[in-house]
């Protein structure tokens, strides 16, 4: 795919949200109908810390044009530190998606308490947005989603 043809481009944008907050603050959204780009598609994960380079790199590997991992803000975890090894974690990859080519900004690790509904519409609006300017993925196999 072009990147020329970005003013029609869908990316196609997962989000791995925390149950405990992230997820709920999604559900808050949802019922206070806020808009959320129809392209993002949700994934619930106990915990951001479940997140790992594994399952990271699969997921553009297999199509996806960006990735929003959204947690506990520091201190809120519900398992004690797992979103400060989320967070570490991702230092980590973003240094493994340079050498494989692909840019570090298509992944973000955001807070977004579960009270934080008009946030989360705020976040994944911008994220979208910031994907649909850097184009369609280049590693992405042939397999999409
Ligand atoms: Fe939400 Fe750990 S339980 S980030």
């Amino acid at each position: 795919m072009e990147k020329s043809s970005n003013s029609e481009f869908s990316p196609k944008v997962i989000g791995f949200l925390c149950n405990w907050c992230t997820y709920a603050a999604a559900d808050l959204a949802g019922g206070a109908r806020t808009q959320i780009p129809a392209s993002f598609s949700v994934i619930r994960v106990m915990c951001s810390s479940r997140i790992d380079h594994n399952l990271l790199l699969t997921t553009f590997f297999r199509g996806a044009d960006g990735i929003l991992v959204a947690g506990c803000h520091p201190g809120d975890c519900h398992y004690g530190e797992g979103n400060y090894y989320a967070r570490r974690r991702f230092a980590q990859l973003k240094k493994v998606m340079e050498t494989l080519g692909l840019d570090p900004e298509r992944l973000e690790l955001v807070w977004v308490s579960a009270a934080e509904g008009g946030r989360y519409a705020e976040v994944v609006g911008n994220f979208t947005e910031k994907i649909k300017k850097l184009g369609p993925n280049p590693i992405n196999s042939s397999t999409r989603f």
